[in-house]
Formats: C-alpha cells, structure tokens, sequence
C-alpha cells in the first residue's frame, strides 16, 4: 500500500529531552558548541547520556534506546562487555601496570593475530586513532615513492588532518564535475596548498580515475580509499580491481581505510571479500573494542622504512649515530601499542572469531525487515552496506554509487524517519549509518522492526493511515 508524507515528529523529542537540552545549555558555557567532537552533535540538540550497557543506551531523561551508534562503529561487542572488561583488569593485575613505554608482549600477539586476519600485513604499527594510522600510511607512501600528491575519493573521511580533509562532504554546487571533482576544504583553516595537493576522485569510475591519476602520474604518491564508502556503499568489483591494477602501474601506493569497515564487514575486511589486496591497510575502531587505537599495516619494504634500527633513534642526539632523522620515517607515540588497549582488543578479537557469523546474520536480520517494511509500503527507500554496518537512502535511483547519488537522495524525510525513531526508543544519530554489535539480541532486532514500521507509518501516513 502506497502512503503519502505527513506529520512532524520533533516537537515530542524537545518535550522528552528536557534535561538533555538543559545539559547541552550547560555544556555550552565549558566547550564551544557543547561538544568535544563535532561529529556529536545534531539540531536542535544532541541527547546527553549518562549509561550504558549491552545493546542499550540511557539518556539524561532516563529514556533507555537500543542504541545502533555504538561509538561510531566502535563498540562492536555492545557497551561494557564483561569478557573486554575481565581482559582489561586482569592485565593490570598481572603485570601491576597499564603502561610500559617499552616494547612488550602483547604488541607482537595482537600483530600475530591482526596478520592472520589480513594477510596484507606483512609488517604493522600502532597508533592512537584511525586518523593517525592514516595520516602515518600517507607519510610512508610519501617516503617511499618519493611523490608528495595524494589522492582521495569525494565523499570519504580519513580522520580531521588538513591534507585530508578535503571533499569529504562537498556542497553540490562548489563541488565540481561529478567525473573530475573540485577540491574543496572542509573545514576553516586549511591552507591552500593542501587543495593544491589533495586530488579529488569520483568513486566506483574507473575510468575518470584512471585519467586523473594518469594526468598526475608524477606528483600522486598515495591513492587512499574507504573501500566501502562510509561504511556502506559497495564499490563494483571490476572498479576494486582496476584501481589496484591502475596504481600499480603509475607507482603509486594503494591504501585501504578501513577504519571503519574492518571487523565489521568480516573478519578480514573488504580486501578479502574483494580479493584485492592493498599496498597499506589503516585499521581503528572495532579493532580497539571502543577505546583508542588504530593500526597502519602492509607491505613489508613501505613499513621497514620506519624501522629505527642500526643507531638511528630519531631522538638521539648522540655522535655515534650512524643515520640522520631524514633516513628514518618518524612514527612514535607515548601511548602506541598501550597494553590494556591491546588487551582490550585482544578480547574483542576472540569474541568476534567465535560471534561473527551471528552477528552478520543478526545484522541482516534487521536490514531485510527494514527493506520489507520499505518494499510494503511502498517507501523508496534501500538498505545498503556490508557485514555489521549498512544505511538506509531513501532515493528512486536503482543502485546508490557514489558521494552525489547519496546528496539527490531524500535526506530530509531520512532525518524525520531517524527522530520518529528516537521517539520510540531507537537511537542513532540523525543520517548515520547503523552499527551493530553481538551484544543487539533477536528481541532488539524485533523491537528495532516494530518501531520501524511505526516510524514509517508516523512520517509517511500521519493520523489518515
Ligand atoms: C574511514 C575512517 N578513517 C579514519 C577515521 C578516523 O578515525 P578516528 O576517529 O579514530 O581518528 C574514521 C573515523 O570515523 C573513519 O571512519
């Protein structure tokens, strides 16, 4: 049955996060905006929470969600799993710190492990966020073909770095032609020459890739990509495939963030449900169980680069030293490798070897119920992504492809859906993609889909339905 849009459902969310509202009041006397972290917030208020446990989440109004946020893809075990947390305290425990600064044994068991999951690690390192481990593989491309250029997709988020921070969400009338896209800041303060330097790419069009990076052949060191485009829209495998054979060919080195799609879209990620193998992988989130972390893994000649051995400690400034800093590619960090995160990841690491297939069918569980509920009433929405993560564009397009077809798609009726949502106890933040974890339940899953149908019928139907 076809239904027409009504009804405005943001009144009652002002009514029922009252205190999440006077929270954010208070907040914006400490921090600009109230928030730390741009991402969270939304209009007219984010809700503030103030517990967590499992699936579910409970805001500053005492209303308890099935939350599908989950720290940004983070949580992939659910809020404060008990077998992250026993792994977490019984390390202290036994080895009476939580920080060494020296090397120590969990980071070449956490590497052994991470190698067998990708197989493209010949060599990896430890940073503290996804944004680092991508801003180090974009060093190490640079280091290693000696080009300083480097190309992103439109549409793609690789961390809040200048260099990167450029056409992650374009206004449409700035960004260009959709086959040789403009590049644009995203922020205040970038300089210039990070426009100048920073290609923009069309995702999922191999030849307008091919003739970008053909033209820039000499400049262009790194060709980063989210392989899966903010963690839900699937690029066609002949595309995968001729961006590897492409970069291959121009030297430039291929780099997989999956930051957001690793551990969640399988346990190997996107290079192995693609078989295309990358040069350097960026690895965060899931991986880190929900605290800070992030990897950079790969070929075995880009990370060696690092490698500060034969006297070349960058901070010693001692005569005997036998190489210069120029020679060694810097990556440190007080925190790299930190053992109760390692830990915690080891943790999570075990549960999603046991749990993943569950949690892949739970998660399609809820998209093929969402897409039922679309296809029956007659919505042109789609439920599109892999694995533990997926979005749902409402647009008539048969097959969403890229940044642009994502901005034409009905973005507006998307919000009014996610805040009927909210209403009913269903939390993810307005337009974000979902995010599941073996902690969501067959119940969770059963409840999320009757509120969904709820939600439909609210924004679609109003009170005539
Ligand atoms: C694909 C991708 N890369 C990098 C990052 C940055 O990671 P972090 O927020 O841990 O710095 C994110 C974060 O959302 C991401 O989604």
């Amino acid at each position: 049955m076809a239904i027409k849009k009504s009804s405005h459902p943001m009144l009652d969310y002002q009514k029922d996060s009252i205190r999440s509202k006077n929270f954010m009041e208070a907040a914006n006397a400490v921090m600009p905006g109230g928030v730390t972290a741009n991402i969270k917030y939304f209009d007219p208020h984010p809700l503030a929470m103030k517990e967590a446990r499992g699936s579910k989440v409970i805001d500053m109004d005492d209303r308890e969600y099935i939350d599908y946020v989950m720290g940004y893809g983070a949580l992939v075990t659910g809020h404060g799993d008990e077998r992250v947390k026993k792994a977490m305290t019984e390390y202290i425990e036994n080895h009476g710190t939580w920080l060494f600064g020296t090397p120590h044994a969990l980071e070449i068991e956490m590497g052994k492990r991470i190698q067998t999951h990708f197989p493209s690690m010949e060599l990896l390192r430890y940073t503290n966020s996804g944004t680092e481990a991508t801003l180090l593989a974009l060093r190490m491309a640079a280091a290693y073909t000696g080009k300083h250029k480097v190309a992103k997709f439109e549409g793609h988020y690789h961390g809040g770095y200048d260099q990167m921070l450029v056409s992650v969400s374009p206004s449409m009338k700035e960004a260009g032609e959709e086959r040789e896209p403009n590049s644009l800041p995203e922020s205040k303060g970038i300089h210039p020459s990070h426009l100048r330097n920073t290609v923009v790419l069309p995702f999922n069009d191999l030849k307008a890739c091919e003739r970008i990076l053909t033209e820039h052949r000499d400049e262009i060191g790194a060709v980063m990509i989210e392989p899966i485009q903010s963690g839900f829209i699937p690029p066609d495998l002949s595309f995968m495939k001729g961006l590897r054979q492409i970069t291959k060919e121009l030297n430039m080195v291929l780099i997989f963030d999956e930051v957001k799609t690793g551990y969640r879209t399988c346990l190997g990620g996107v290079q192995s449900i693609y078989g295309v193998t990358p040069d350097l992988t960026a690895l965060g989130k899931a991986v880190g169980g929900g605290f800070p972390f992030g990897v950079v893994g790969g070929k075995r000649d880009i990370l060696m680069q690092s490698a500060p051995s034969h006297g070349s400690d960058v901070f010693d400034a001692s005569q005997s030293k036998n190489k210069t800093a120029q020679d060694v590619l810097f990556h440190s960090g007080t925190y790299n490798g930190h053992p109760m995160i390692l830990a915690a990841g080891m943790a999570v690491l075990d549960i999603l070897e046991k749990e993943m297939d569950v949690l892949l069918q739970r998660t399609n569980q809820l998209k093929q119920g969402i897409q039922e509920i679309f296809d029956r009433y007659q919505v042109n929405g789609k439920v599109i992504g892999m694995g533990s993560i997926f979005s749902v564009v409402l647009s008539p397009k048969g097959k969403i492809r890229n940044y642009r077809d994502l901005q034409k798609s009905d973005l507006a009726t998307r919000k009014e859906i996610d805040f009927a949502l909210l209403k009913r106890g269903i939390y993810l933040k307005p337009l974000n993609r979902y995010s599941v974890s073996t902690a969501h339940t067959e119940e969770d899953i059963r409840t999320t889909l009757t509120a969904y149908e709820e939600a439909i019928k609210e924004v679609y139907g109003g009170s005539r339905f």
